[in-house]
């Protein structure tokens, strides 16, 4: 078997579902208001998928604008990832879902649940297959409908979370590509942050429906001191691993859990702002989907140019992490 060959992200792409819901029109809902959220997170409205869309709907339409910024067939995709915590249902694997909307017969398929980290998960697992010579591509997708398991009477959390999706096409590349990955988890801290109903645990019941299992339970406070630690300690570790400092990054495309949390990422990590990307003003919390979406923009909007050090660096629940170093092609 061929090993180290370099693998880049030749294409990009990402999806949002229309309806938005801002922080004005949650203060009808539940006891909060637009200065609180504002203040305490930097989000200002999330998006909402419409009922006839799942989380396969969004993922297909970001697979498609990646596939065809990447110039690469749906029929020539040989892997397809779908990193999520909302799948449309327990199974069939929402990856084989997004394969049979995308007409991709030749992929190899399978989701990864990896909460908020899935997107940077699904990147190294994909990189593995292509730099042994086991795929010539794949497509890695973070895609979320948090809308279904969230609990819109709970204000500690229904202002946290919104829906999107957004993809990239990995592939061999002559020069760059990813230099660098890590990834870590420590169960121990499982229930901070969970949907504890309608796994084989407590499987669907009225019971479970009545207390409210099948929803996001978050103990907010403690997860934002972990965060702060884990993504600064990810980031630094996989600078060092490429033997580069935080004064080679261009671009730092951190999970975007919530404003204050990067900023104070930002500040531990001496990382000055105009390199961080940020979009969870306008979006909120979109867990596997938010740092698939916020690469997506960054590159979009020219703030990654050919050979810029660009880090992702995310946490979730499980809780997981992971960080990559990636440097864009030429
Ligand atoms: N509006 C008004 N008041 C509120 C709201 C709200 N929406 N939510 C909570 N409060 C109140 C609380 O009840 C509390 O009131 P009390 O003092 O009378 O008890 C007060 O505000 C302060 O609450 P805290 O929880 O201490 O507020 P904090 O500053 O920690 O902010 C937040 C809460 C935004 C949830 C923050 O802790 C956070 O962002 N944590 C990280 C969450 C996260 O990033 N999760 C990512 C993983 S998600 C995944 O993997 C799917």
């Amino acid at each position: 078997m061929k090993k180290n060959i370099k693998v880049g992200i030749v294409g990009l792409g990402a999806y949002i579902p229309k309806k938005i819901l801002t922080n004005k029109d949650l203060e009808k809902m539940v006891d909060t208001n637009d200065e609180w959220i504002t203040t305490r997170t930097g989000i200002k409205e999330r998006h909402i998928a419409a009922s006839d869309e799942f989380t396969s709907t969004l993922a297909f339409y970001a697979a498609k604008e990646a596939l065809k910024n990447a110039k690469i067939k749906a029929e020539d995709i040989e892997l397809i990832i779908v990193a999520t915590v909302t799948p449309d249902m327990q199974f069939p694997a929402t990856a084989c879902l997004v394969q049979e909307l995308l007409g991709a017969k030749k992929a190899a398929c399978f989701d990864v649940s990896a909460a908020c980290a899935g997107f940077v998960y699904g990147i190294v697992m994909a990189q593995q297959f292509i730099s042994t010579g086991c795929y010539k591509n794949a497509l890695v997708i973070g895609a979320e409908k948090l809308s279904a398991v969230t609990d819109w009477k709970d204000r500690n959390t229904c202002v946290l979370f919104g829906d999107g999706a957004g993809a990239a096409v990995l592939s061999s590349v002559d020069n760059g590509g990813i230099l660098t990955s890590y990834l870590g988890s420590d169960g121990a801290l499982s229930e901070l942050i969970m949907v504890p109903g309608g796994g084989s645990k407590k499987p669907a019941s009225k019971e479970t429906v009545d207390e409210g299992l099948h929803s996001i339970k978050m103990r907010g406070n403690e997860v934002f001191k972990l965060a702060v630690k884990i993504m600064s300690d990810a980031a630094c570790k996989v600078l060092k691993q490429c033997e580069l400092s935080v004064d080679d990054i261009d671009c730092f495309i951190p999970h975007q859990a919530n404003k204050r949390i990067l900023d104070a990422v930002a500040r531990k990590m001496k990382v000055p702002e105009e390199k961080i990307f940020f979009n969870v003003a306008k979006y909120g919390n979109m867990s596997s989907a938010a740092t698939a979406v916020a690469l997506c923009e960054a590159y979009q909007s020219g703030r990654i140019k050919p050979g810029h050090i660009v880090v992702l660096d995310a946490f979730g629940a499980g809780l997981v992490w992971g960080a990559c170093v990636i440097q864009w092609q030429k």
